[in-house]
């Protein structure tokens, strides 16, 4: 275990001090956190959910069919445009319907309760119909983020051992069919001639579907999704969550993102991610609210342009999206109309203040920090829209959960003392399981009593928690989580490349950069044009944003004597810093 310096490295006094308060916003769903914080209990959630009462558990039915029985019918559950000749519109029946259809074409392929759908296509309304019909068999899909290449498909459709894989042409050739044994089908959104015998066509086969089938009625324990993540040691592993985790998605996305009836919500992730699912379709949809999805790549005009035109008054989106469109300059959103906006939200890295209040002057509003990870599956220490709190502090615990900072052994540290960010096992939506590893599940769970999130943080005298970093050696780049150890195979798969150590160079937008010291093997010469090859090898292997945008040939790559890349070195090469104690190094 990695023992985290013993003082936090950023003060939030200077900050805190020159923080603009505001009003308290006591028509917040939450309106008193402090007095929710002594009472609540995640049993009152329950009966919100219709199978309180009928014991027939499944998330689309709570997230989809349920609301088609009331005034929700015909409410629009999910607006689309890709700006490029896409725009459409589907209502809560339309989802129903869309997703029956697709769970019949799955039947067809021979998918089972239990059974793993892989889902491998770019953000539009066929992927969030293909999970949510994955749902309504009982399967539980495993979301694969459309810029992954063939090693990282490779990778989590084997660990998953997935039946069947939604997928479209342009994607189809980077999933290798006979590597992955379990692979039975595949189903292709936008093709409908001249298909391979374990080919399916999304098109053919949802127009000969029926419009209802009904749910496979599930357990609360029963599994709900896989989402694969990264660590700093290992290749990706698989986040299994279970159906219950739904309460704390419904809850949360009421409390801290505070979704109302009324909102026109804009989840900015991608489902290929936990919070394009948690957040993207479980907590709106459960509460039935209106979502907006936009397809294609990142863009400052696309993305003021779509709060004016679908008038978003609720936006989650991450800090290296915040600080691009601060980068793109003010010009661009004083061009639109931003006053349906009410609410903001960030997560998957710390906000930096300067980020934040830029945000805050263009919208009148600032992004309010949610803090989890794709293992907790739902946000657990949040900054609240009713309360309060100093600039660049991470929040305080969820209601009905507890999260602190301790030592090595799980002693609570003083306030002002940088230890292991840890919660309290037990909250709705932690994950089940690692699939098929025990061992790395145990691992989150050595300190005796609670769950060991990987970051360092400190609390404050008034009991906020401000994030510090991570313990160990995994990257957050542009939000995205990457293990060097993912990256470190990849390169050394070049065949110009003996040995790689791959670390996180701060970025002032993208929070970290993946930056690679590269040994090469004899006979080759260091290069530009050699640094260029092997990130581009890195990219079309595993995923673009996988690629090192920093390469340093070196002679070594340091390690300790049983052969552990020591980054710590690294880092400090990196940053020109003295290396500290070499003992453990080979040679
Ligand atoms: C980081 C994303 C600071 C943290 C939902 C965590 C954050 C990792 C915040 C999980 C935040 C997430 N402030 N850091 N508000 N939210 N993180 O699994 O290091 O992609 O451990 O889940 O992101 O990343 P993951």
């Amino acid at each position: 275990m990695m023992t985290p310096p013993s003082q936090p490295t950023a003060s939030p006094t200077a900050d805190a001090v020159e923080w603009e308060r505001k009003p308290a916003n006591i028509d917040a769903n939450l309106p008193d956190y402090d007095a929710a914080y002594k009472s609540f209990d995640w049993k009152d959630v329950e009966c919100f959910f219709d199978w309180s009462s009928t014991g027939k558990v499944n998330i689309v039915h709570e997230a989809i069919d349920r609301h088609t029985k009331g005034m929700k019918r015909d409410k629009i559950a999910l607006y689309y445009t890709d700006y490029a000749g896409r725009d459409e519109k589907y209502t809560f029946e339309d989802l129903k319907i869309q997703t029956s259809r697709f769970a019949g074409v799955l039947k067809r392929a021979g998918v089972k309760k239990g059974d793993r759908v892989g889902t491998f296509l770019p953000r539009t309304p066929e992927l969030y119909i293909a999970i949510l019909g994955i749902h309504r068999v009982g399967a539980i899909p495993v979301p694969l983020f459309e810029a992954f290449m063939e090693q990282a498909v490779e990778d989590r459709l084997g660990n998953s051992e997935a039946k069947v894989c939604v997928t479209s042409p342009a994607l189809k050739g980077r999933i290798p069919k006979p590597k992955l044994p379990a692979l039975k089908t595949l189903i292709l959104v936008g093709q409908i001639e001249g298909l391979a015998d374990d080919e399916m066509s999304y098109e053919l086969e949802m127009s000969e579907a029926l419009d209802w089938v009904e749910p496979e009625w599930l357990t609360l324990d029963d599994g709900l999704i896989i989402h694969y993540t990264s660590g700093s040691t290992g290749k990706s592993k698989g986040a299994l969550h279970r159906q219950y985790a739904m309460v704390g998605h419904y809850q949360t996305a009421k409390w801290a993102l505070d979704l109302r009836e009324e909102d026109i919500y804009w989840c900015t992730a991608d489902p290929g991610w936990v919070t394009g699912t948690s957040y993207g379709i479980y907590g709106p949809w459960t509460l039935g609210v209106t979502s907006v999805v936009i397809g294609g790549r990142f863009d400052p005009d696309r993305w003021f342009e779509t709060i004016q035109r679908y008038k978003v008054s609720m936006w989650y989106s991450a800090p290296t999206a915040y600080r691009m469109l601060m980068s793109a300059g003010e010009v661009i959103p004083k061009k639109y109309d931003l006053g349906s906006l009410r609410h903001i939200c960030s997560v998957g890295e710390p906000l930096n203040p300067e980020a934040l209040k830029w945000i805050k002057k263009i919208t009148g509003h600032a992004p309010h920090e949610t803090w989890w990870m794709t293992e907790t599956g739902m946000q657990l220490i949040c900054n609240y829209r009713s309360k309060d709190f100093p600039i660049g502090c991470t929040g305080k615990p969820f209601p009905g959960t507890s999260a602190t900072v301790v030592d090595d052994q799980g002693k609570e540290v003083l306030p002002g003392t940088l230890g292991h960010l840890v919660v309290k096992p037990g909250w709705p939506a932690m994950m089940k399981e690692i699939w098929n590893n025990k061992a790395k599940y145990d691992e989150y769970f050595r300190i005796p009593g609670w769950y060991l999130s990987g970051d360092t943080a400190y609390k404050d005298a008034q009991g906020y928690i401000w994030y510090q970093g991570r313990a160990d050696d995994v990257i957050k780049t542009a939000g995205e989580r990457v293990g060097p150890f993912e990256v470190e195979s990849a390169l050394v798969a070049h065949p110009a490349v003996a040995e790689a150590g791959v670390i996180g160079k701060p970025d002032a937008v993208r929070g970290a950069i993946i930056k690679a010291f590269i040994a090469l093997r004899k006979g080759y010469q260091p290069s530009d044009q050699l640094k260029k090859e092997i990130a581009d090898f890195v990219k079309t292997h595993m995923a673009a944003h996988a690629a090192p945008r920093e390469i340093t040939f070196v002679d070594k790559v340091p390690k300790t004597r049983s052969g552990k890349i020591m980054r710590r070195v690294l880092r400090a090469w990196d940053q020109g810093l003295p290396v500290g104690d070499i003992s453990t190094m080979e040679d």
